[in-house]
């Protein structure tokens, strides 16, 4: 792939699904909004639906006032987005239809394709195929892969296996939404960027690193889709590992995709695998059972329709990373559905001074702690100790926060799908998961799943609207630590 070409067809497979009316055609409209979206380009819906083209954008209209924030929509840009807009009936379970696509898609063989697959991974393999078939396959065709790729590291080398027959490793772009959040990269500037940061960053100097990802929405409208997967698979393999491995790399020799990601892989490679011991203590699964979230009750995750599943809604975890840099510096990783609040964020905790010339005066020194807030505001923060001001003859200290924020000069933050839908646009790989990675994060991962389908570790409850088990708690407690909003 030579071209850098901003004029394509972007072939949305799975086009009248939840994600794509959620957040794919919000994206793609703020990127023609914003003149992203080349003129003649076209955003070609695949669904099963029988329905005129009319009728098509009429529904995308529908949902777009559904879903993107109140002053984002106007019918003057609306009318340039539906002009790009187009449906194609295509099953892709029995084939039928592509025929026609292949009609649509050759009347400009000019232009970059990308195809994005928003739909259950067991038809990736199908899709791909019936695109070669088809002779739909050019030198400048991409294909991106919404997660989860696989339930573990057997299924993902079969999807991955089968898509590699008909795309080459570098037309293959396997999304990982968190990367494309804003904050997320700033991660790597404010590591790469900011000598502060250079020897700090390390067991030298940092205790210990947290990483939560909480929802307080629950599992229902998608309890099919998600009771297949879990928090484990839906959550940790890719999102909180992903960031994970920002924290913990090396610095890459450049910003090219592949130096990013071979730092990344590094650490996936050197995770220590969890022994089957190592799962019943390390390890915290659980399901949230009725309660209340911002006010109102809701159900628990096995009430309703007698459903029985032993699907974990909420997962905590030790990790250890064997490299040099981390030696005997844990990741405490969490995240569940139906929590407290909607809070993502990664803390760094950097060690107790070695000595403290306050304490015989009174005052106790707090750890200094690097607080980065991905939801549901956007922040850094640095935990410092202060003097407080006055003429007391004590030395009296106080915890202040450094914001260490960008100031906003965009009018509007955009949404982490804009971000790696250009990117597939502009053909750079760099935010997307190599093979490797998914490969790798999947290894150790089974390893996890593999003890809780033994049932090394038992299932536990918590409310929700709350903060989760106990047993998370404990988790970090028996190192003698506490969660950051403990
Ligand atoms: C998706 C998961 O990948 O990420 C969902 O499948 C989850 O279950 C979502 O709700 C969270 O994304 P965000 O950007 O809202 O934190």
């Amino acid at each position: 792939m030579t071209r850098k070409n901003n004029l394509c067809d972007f072939i949305l497979f799975g086009g009248h699904g939840d994600l794509a009316f959620r957040k794919l055609m919000p994206a793609l409209f703020h990127l023609c909004k914003d003149g992203y979206l080349e003129e003649d380009s076209r955003v070609i819906t695949i669904s099963r639906r029988e329905m005129s083209n009319e009728e098509h954008i009429e529904l995308v209209k529908e949902k777009l006032i559904q879903f993107l924030p109140e002053d984002s929509f106007t019918e003057e840009d609306f009318k340039r987005f539906a002009k790009k807009l187009l449906l194609v009936t295509v099953d892709f379970s029995t084939n039928e239809g592509y025929a026609k696509l292949q009609e649509v898609l050759n009347e400009f063989e000019d232009r970059d394709r990308i195809n994005y697959l928003s739909t259950a991974p067991d038809f990736f393999g199908g899709i791909c195929q019936a695109l070669s078939e088809n002779k739909l396959i050019t030198e400048n065709t991409r294909v991106v892969l919404e997660k989860p790729l696989g339930r573990d590291l057997k299924s993902s080398q079969e999807i991955n296996k089968k898509v590699l027959e008909y795309f080459q490793e570098n037309q293959i772009y396997r999304i990982d939404h968190y990367l494309g959040k804003d904050t997320v990269q700033n991660i790597m500037a404010l590591r790469f960027s900011n000598r502060l940061f250079v020897h700090l960053w390390s067991s030298n100097h940092i205790d210990h690193v947290q990483i939560t990802v909480a929802e307080n929405v629950g599992a229902e409208g998608r309890w099919g889709y998600y009771n297949d997967y879990g928090a484990m698979r839906d959550m940790i393999q890719n999102h909180l590992l992903q960031l994970l491995c920002l924290i913990a790399m090396e610095p890459p020799c450049s910003l090219d995709a592949n130096d990013i990601r071979d730092e990344k892989v590094k650490v996936l490679k050197t995770l220590r695998p969890l022994t089957s011991a190592d799962v019943a203590n390390k390890t915290v699964r659980a399901q949230y059972t009725a309660g209340s979230s911002i006010g109102e009750s809701v159900p628990g995750y096995l009430d309703g329709d007698t459903k029985e599943s032993d699907t974990e809604t909420f997962a905590a975890m030790r990790i250890d990373i064997d490299n040099w840099r981390w030696n005997g510096v844990p990741f405490y990783i969490r995240s569940g559905k139906r929590m407290q609040r909607r809070n993502s964020e990664i803390v760094i905790q950097f060690k107790t001074m070695p000595h403290s010339i306050f304490a015989n005066k009174g005052s106790s020194i707090e750890d200094n702690k690097l607080v980065i807030t991905l939801q549901p505001e956007e922040s850094i923060e640095l935990k410092l100790m202060n003097k407080i001001p006055g003429l007391s003859e004590n030395m009296k200290l106080q915890e202040v926060d450094l914001q260490l924020n960008a100031p906003h000069t965009l009018k509007r933050k955009s949404d982490a799908y804009e971000r790696l839908i250009l990117d597939v646009i502009r053909a750079n790989p760099t935010l997307f998961m190599r093979l490797d990675e998914v490969e790798a994060a999947w290894r150790w991962a089974d390893k996890i799943l593999d003890g809780w389908a033994d049932h090394v570790v038992p299932m536990k409850k918590y409310t929700a609207g709350t903060d989760g088990p106990t047993a998370a708690v404990q988790l970090i407690a028996q190192d003698g630590r506490s969660w950051h909003d403990e």
